[in-house]
């Protein structure tokens, strides 16, 4: 389990914000960028994508969890996830993307995103305490 110090949970909010700029967002014009950073160290970012079709939204943690799948194979651990909007509000992660980010997440992972009074980070576990786990034997 990797605590990143205070520095490089912002460095990671950065990469979120920048991710946001890339989002594709015209019918809520809410901008969000996620950047996961793995425990081998490698960061990879994501943003939301919007369809006409509502329903079929990709939130920007997904983006993001799929890229790294894709990019670096189904064994990734996530040690850490900042999230941030362009749109000056708190967004944390919502609950499909919480799941979504729990199949990957390293035991004491932490999220960062900006709150009115300055960055929160917090506990995975604290955002999704009973998160489906289900075991295959
Ligand atoms: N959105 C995210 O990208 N992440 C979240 O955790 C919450 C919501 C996106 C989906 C949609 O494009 C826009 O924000 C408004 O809900």
């Amino acid at each position: 389990m990797t605590i990143l110090p205070q520095a490089a949970l912002e460095d990671l909010l950065e990469m979120a914000r920048q991710a946001a700029g890339r989002s594709y967002s015209p019918y809520s014009r809410f901008r969000v960028g996620a950047a996961i950073r793995l425990a081998s160290g490698e960061v990879v970012t994501g943003t939301n994508v919007e369809n006409v079709s509502y329903g079929l939204t990709v939130c920007a943690e997904r983006s993001a969890v799929v890229r790294a799948v894709s990019q670096f194979g189904p064994d990734i651990r996530i040690d850490a996830v900042a999230i941030a909007n362009l749109n000056g509000q708190p967004s944390p992660p919502c609950g499909a993307c919480r799941q979504v980010l729990a199949e990957f997440i390293q035991h004491g992972a932490q999220v960062v995103f900006p709150t009115a009074s300055g960055p929160r980070t917090m506990a995975f576990s604290e955002l999704l305490p009973h998160g489906s786990d289900l075991k295959l034997k």
